[in-house]
C-alpha cells in the first residue's frame, strides 16, 4: 500500500496518492478487503464468504451453499422450465399432491387446503396465442403439419391500431424452436409477409373515443386474440348456467372435500378462463407502462389499456371515454369524488343525502366531507321489506341539498332502489348525485344516460374481473369542473416550479401508473359479461333468488332479511338460537361459501335488530343445485342442535 502522502493545498490527500490506493486496493485478493464481521441479526448486508447466514437476515448465501431445491411439480402451476422438461423427453414423473395441511383458514386461520383436484389442464389451443407448449405439441413430429391460427378478432384498437393475426394463413414450417415462448418477432418471422399482408386496416376510432392517439407506432403483427368470444353463449331462454361453470375454473374446485359452492358473490365474483387468459396475455405479450414511451411495448400495453376503458364505456353507455377514470375500485372511486368535487363544491350548511342501505364505502367519505367543511349527513329511512321510504327521501330534500349518494343494490339486503325516480328527484332540486353500482354491475345492465346521474362507480372484481381495479363514471360537465385529487405523473399537461397544469379529463384523475394490466382485465370480464348477456343473467339469478327464498322461508327459525319486491340475488338471514359465524363455518364444511358477519354495512343491520347475518349472494353461475345444497346443510345445521331453539 502506498505510503501516505502530504495533504494537497485543501488539506485533502492528495488525487495521485488516492488513485495508487485505489488500484493497489483492486489488485488486492477479496478476503483482504472483506473482513469477516460476524452478521448482525436482522441486519442486511453482504455475508463473508464462510459464514452462515445470519438468522432473520438477509444476505448473500455463501458461494458453496446449495441451490435451494425447484418445488416439484404439482405444487404449482408449471413454468416454462417444467414443461420443458417434461417436453423434453424427461420420463413423466407422478405429480405429487401438495402435502394436507392445516384446517382451512376461512374464519380466523389461513391454511392450505389439501390439493385433491389435479392441476387444471393448459387452455386447449383457439382460447389464445398459443404458447410454446401449444405450439410444441401440435408441431411434434409433423413440423410440416399446418396450424391452427388464432382466430380473428375485433377490429384494430382506437389507439394506433395494431392488425390481427391472419384469420386462415397456416402457420408455415417452424425452424428451431427458441429457448422461450415465442415473442412477436419470432412469429413474424415465421409467419413473413403474411400477417402484413393481411392485417386489417386500422379501424376508425370508436364512437366513445374522443381522445388522441397517445403514440404513433404502427405495428401490424400484434393481434389481441378474442378471448370473450364465446359463440355458444346464447342470451336469452337459452342460458345454460351449467354450461357457463365451466368458464370458470375455480368452481371445480373441492373445499373440505366436497365440490365449492360458491355463494359469496357479493364479496367477490370469480373469474372466468377469457380474463385469466387475457391477463396472462398481457404480461406475456403488451406489458409496459402506457403512454410516454415510444416503442412498440408501450403502445400494446396503451391500446390494450385504452381498449378497456372503451369497452367500460361502453358496459356503463357513457356518452364519452373521457367519462371513465380507472380507479382501484368502488371505495376509492367515492373518496375520489368526495376529496376532488366535493371538497370544492361542499361548505358549510350543505346538506349531503344518502340512504340507510349504504355501505360504509358510500357513509364514511361524506362524513369526513361533512366533519372537514360543515356540511350536514342526512339518511333517507327503509321500511321493515328494506325499501327506501320515498315519501321521507323526499322530505329532506331541499335548496341545501347539495349531494345525493346512493346505492343500486344493497350489499346487504339485496334491495334494489329507484335509481331513475331518485336521480330526478334529488336534480330536482339542484343537488348532484352518484350511485355506488358495486353490487348491481354484475345483475342487471347498466345505463348511466338513462338513470341520469353525475357519477356511477364499481369494482372490477365483482363482476368477473380483478380486484384493485374499477371505475368511476362522470358526467363530462362535471369532470371538468372537479380538482385534481392526487399529483403525481400522468395528470399534468404542463409542470414548472412555479405552476402545474392539469391534463383534462380523465387522465387528471389518474395520477402515476394505475393498474394497466388488470384494466386490461377488467376489459375483457365486461366482454364477458355482454356475450353472457345481462338480461339473461338478471332472468336467470332472479328465477334462483325466488327458489331460495322459498326454500330457506320454509326452514323454522330463519328470518329472512330484506324482503323486497325489487331484489337482485341476495339471501341474508339470521337463526334464531345460532350466530352467523357460527353457521358461515358449518356450512363451510360442506363446502359451501358465504358471508357471515356485517357485510360493511353496520346501520343497514342494526335497523332490523341484528349485528350481522349469513348472507347468500348470486352470480351467473350458480345453480338451483347450490341453493338446495345451502339449505340442505342450512336444515341440518339447525336439526344437530335441538336444544337451542
Ligand atoms: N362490499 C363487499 C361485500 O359486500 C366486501 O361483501
Amino acid at each position: 500500500m502506498p505510503d501516505l502522502a502530504p495533504p494537497g493545498a485543501a488539506g485533502l490527500p492528495d488525487i495521485a496518492w488516492l488513485t495508487a490506493l485505489a488500484n493497489e486496493m483492486f489488485r488486492a485478493p477479496p478476503d483482504s478487503l472483506m473482513p469477516s464481521v460476524p452478521m448482525p441479526v436482522g441486519g442486511f448486508g453482504l455475508a463473508p464468504p464462510s459464514a452462515p447466514l445470519p438468522v432473520g437476515g438477509f444476505g448473500l448465501a455463501p458461494p458453496s451453499a446449495p441451490l435451494p431445491e425447484v418445488p416439484p411439480l404439482g405444487t404449482s402451476v408449471p413454468g416454462e422450465g417444467e414443461l420443458r422438461a417434461l417436453l423434453g423427453g424427461a420420463p413423466a414423473t407422478p405429480v405429487p399432491a401438495l402435502p394436507a395441511a392445516t384446517s382451512p383458514g376461512a374464519f380466523g386461520g389461513f391454511g392450505l387446503a389439501p390439493l385433491s383436484t389435479p392441476l387444471p389442464d393448459v387452455p386447449s389451443l383457439g382460447t389464445s396465442v398459443p404458447g410454446e407448449a401449444d405450439l410444441r405439441a401440435l408441431l411434434g413430429g409433423s413440423p410440416a403439419a399446418p396450424v391452427p391460427v388464432v382466430p380473428a378478432a375485433k377490429p384494430a384498437g382506437a389507439f394506433g391500431g395494431f392488425g390481427l393475426a391472419a384469420p386462415s394463413t397456416p402457420l408455415p414450417d417452424v425452424p428451431a424452436l427458441g429457448t422461450s415462448v415465442p415473442g412477436e418477432a419470432e412469429l413474424r418471422a415465421l409467419l413473413g409477409p403474411a400477417l402484413d399482408q393481411q392485417a386489417p386496416p386500422a379501424a376508425p376510432a370508436s364512437p366513445g373515443t374522443s381522445t388522441p392517439s397517445f403514440y404513433f407506432l404502427e405495428e401490424a403483427g400484434h393481434g389481441v386474440p378474442a378471448f370473450a368470444a364465446r359463440p355458444d353463449v346464447a342470451p336469452g331462454p337459452n342460458f345454460d348456467a351449467n354450461a357457463r361453470r365451466a368458464d370458470f375454473p375455480i368452481l371445480a374446485e373441492r373445499v373440505n372435500g366436497r365440490p365449492l359452492v360458491w355463494l359469496d358473490n357479493g364479496a367477490t365474483t370469480q373469474k372466468p378462463r377469457a380474463v385469466i387468459d387475457r391477463l396472462v396475455y398481457f404480461y406475456e405479450h403488451e406489458n409496459s407502462n402506457i403512454h410516454r414511451a415510444a416503442h412498440t411495448l408501450a403502445a400494446r400495453a396503451t391500446d390494450a389499456y385504452e381498449g378497456a376503458r372503451e369497452i367500460v364505456r361502453r358496459f356503463l353507455h357513457a356518452g364519452s371515454v373521457d367519462e371513465i377514470v380507472f380507479v382501484r375500485g368502488t371505495t376509492e372511486g367515492i373518496n375520489l369524488v368526495a376529496k376532488s368535487w366535493g371538497r370544492r363544491y361542499i361548505g358549510a350548511g350543505d346538506e349531503i343525502v344518502i340512504t340507510w342501505l349504504e355501505h360504509h364505502a358510500n357513509i364514511v367519505p361524506w362524513q369526513m366531507l361533512c366533519e372537514q367543511t360543515g356540511a350536514k349527513l342526512r339518511v333517507a329511512p327503509v321500511d321493515d321489506d328494506g325499501q327506501v321510504l320515498l315519501d321521507e327521501y323526499g322530505k329532506l330534500l331541499g335548496p341545501r341539498t347539495k349531494l345525493v349518494a346512493f346505492t343500486q343494490v344493497s350489499n346487504a339486503l339485496g334491495t334494489i332502489t329507484p335509481s331513475h325516480l331518485m336521480t330526478r328527484m334529488a336534480h330536482a332540486v339542484g343537488a348532484r348525485v352518484l350511485l355506488d353500482g358495486a353490487q348491481s354491475v354484475s345483475h342487471m345492465r347498466t345505463d348511466v344516460q338513462s338513470i341520469g346521474c353525475d357519477w356511477f362507480v364499481f369494482s372490477g372484481h365483482k363482476v368477473f374481473g380483478p380486484t384493485g381495479i374499477g371505475a368511476v363514471y362522470g358526467r363530462a360537465d362535471v369532470l371538468e369542473e372537479s380538482p385534481p385529487w392526487q399529483g403525481g405523473g400522468n395528470m399534468i399537461a404542463d409542470v414548472t416550479f412555479e405552476h402545474t397544469e392539469y391534463h383534462r379529463p380523465p387522465t387528471r384523475f389518474e395520477a402515476g401508473t394505475g393498474n394497466i394490466g388488470d384494466a386490461v382485465g377488467l376489459g375483457a370480464a365486461l366482454e364477458y359479461v355482454e356475450q353472457v348477456g345481462l338480461e339473461a343473467i338478471a332472468a336467470h339469478e332472479h328465477d334462483l333468488l325466488l327458489y331460495a327464498t322459498r326454500l330457506l322461508g320454509q326452514i323454522p327459525g330463519l328470518r329472512l332479511l330484506g324482503t323486497a319486491p325489487e331484489k337482485a340475488g341476495v339471501i341474508s338471514f339470521v337463526i334464531d338460537g345460532f350466530s352467523s359465524e357460527e353457521i358461515g363455518r358449518a356450512l363451510n364444511q360442506d363446502g359451501i361459501a358465504v358471508r357471515a358477519g356485517h357485510h360493511c354495512a353496520q346501520p343497514i343491520l342494526r335497523r332490523f335488530g341484528v349485528e350481522s347475518s349469513v348472507r347468500a349472494s348470486l352470480a351467473l353461475y350458480n345453480t338451483h343445485a347450490d341453493i338446495d345444497a345451502l339449505a340442505t346443510a342450512v336444515r341440518r345445521i339447525r336439526s344437530s342442535a335441538p336444544g337451542r331453539f
